[in-house]
């Protein structure tokens, strides 16, 4: 079914196919004709940042950017859903096109550059929601906001979304907002954690509610980073880490028309980097802080590689495109065949 429907999608540019599919879903979904056509993966459940999933198989940040199609997604049997990333201020990103398919390598290249409505339109629509699975809500700073004051727009995004998130993601890693990256580094990196904490304590305080902080990193580290990265978010307490977004590197996409186009690379050729940072971060974290790995997730065994690494959690975007939401729960079936396995 999903081949057929792909095959029309993938005649269309890539962001209007993107368009038509989630209106679409969101009208089969609301008209009860999905319902015969998903199958939902059989429950899976696992306890992580304090949050009951039903099953550990996520949807990626930046598919539902504006949280305006969680009524469709969420019929196709998610465990979790990650909206946004959103900005303080709507803002558009960058010109199209900004987003191409490399099919021969499963593969994705945007730049997007953070294009959303902003946080008022995105709150008006999760407090709406009738979807009532986990829901986490990524933040980001707005394009125009120097990197001094990249802090601001972030505490403001916790501030805003923290009465309706169950978790709150921070990306420090999309590679189209200039400067946004260096945010994973040295004293920035330790300023900013020690910032969000701040404001996730401020609103702990006033709402009486916790919300588990995560951080969202890249997959271009080496060896070194990954272990900074991992001892600051342990000095700071962060509550769990999204590894991992887009990258910059081009190697394994060489010779592709496409290959040049600037922007974060995503889908297969990203999931041995991911796999790496997730393995790194385990070795420094282990049980200590959970890990939600993404990145190149094509079928049940890549997923099952991730939670092999140490992660708890998965989420897909890239192979979700390509796979449709059979991906789903082929993926749970692969991790509830890896949990077997382990408990003998
Ligand atoms: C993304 N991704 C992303 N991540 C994020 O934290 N905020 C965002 O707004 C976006 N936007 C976005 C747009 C597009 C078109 C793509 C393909 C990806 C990154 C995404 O969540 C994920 O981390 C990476 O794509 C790696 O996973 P996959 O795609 O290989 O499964």
């Amino acid at each position: 079914m999903y081949t057929l429907l792909r095959r029309i999608l993938f005649s269309l540019p890539p962001e209007t196919a993107h368009r038509v599919a989630l209106n679409g879903l969101d009208l089969a979904a609301g008209s009860g004709l999905l319902k015969p056509f998903v199958q939902p993966p059989g429950d899976l459940p696992v306890r992580v940042m304090g949050l009951d999933f039903p099953n550990p198989v996520g949807l990626a940040a930046g598919l539902d950017k504006n949280a305006d199609h969680l009524q469709g997604l969420g019929a196709l049997g998610f465990g979790f859903i990650e909206v946004g990333t959103v900005t303080p201020q709507p803002q558009p990103g960058n010109p199209a096109p900004r987003m191409f398919r490399l099919p021969e390598h499963g593969a994705i290249i945007n730049r997007m550059g953070f294009n959303n409505e902003g946080l008022d339109h995105l709150v008006g629509k999760v407090v709406n929601r009738r979807y009532t699975g986990v829901l986490g809500i990524n933040v980001g700073k707005n394009k125009v906001t120097p990197a001094e004051e990249a802090e601001s727009d972030y505490r403001k995004g916790i501030a805003a979304v923290y009465d309706y998130a169950d978790y709150i993601t921070v990306n420090v890693s999309s590679p189209n907002t200039p400067g946004l990256r260096d945010l994973q580094f040295g004293d920035s990196l330790k300023r900013l954690l020690a910032s969000i904490k701040q404001e996730q304590a401020a609103q702990h305080q006033r709402s009486g509610r916790y919300v588990p902080l995560a951080v969202k990193i890249a997959p271009d580290m080496d060896d070194g980073e990954i272990v900074f990265v991992a001892n600051a978010l342990k000095e700071a307490g962060i509550d769990g880490v999204v590894a991992t977004n887009t990258t910059i590197a081009r190697d394994r996409v060489k010779g592709h028309p496409h290959a040049d186009e600037a922007g974060g690379l995503s889908g297969q050729p990203v999931r041995e980097a991911s796999l790496r940072v997730i393995q790194g971060l385990y070795r420094e974290l282990g049980e200590e802080i959970p890990i939600i790995g993404v990145g190149g997730i094509s079928d049940g065994e890549s997923a099952a590689e991730k939670i092999r690494a140490g992660a708890k959690l998965v989420q897909v975007y890239t192979g979700f495109i390509y796979r449709g939401p059979a991906l789903v729960g082929e993926a749970v079936e692969a991790i509830r065949a890896l949990e077997k396995e382990r408990a003998r």
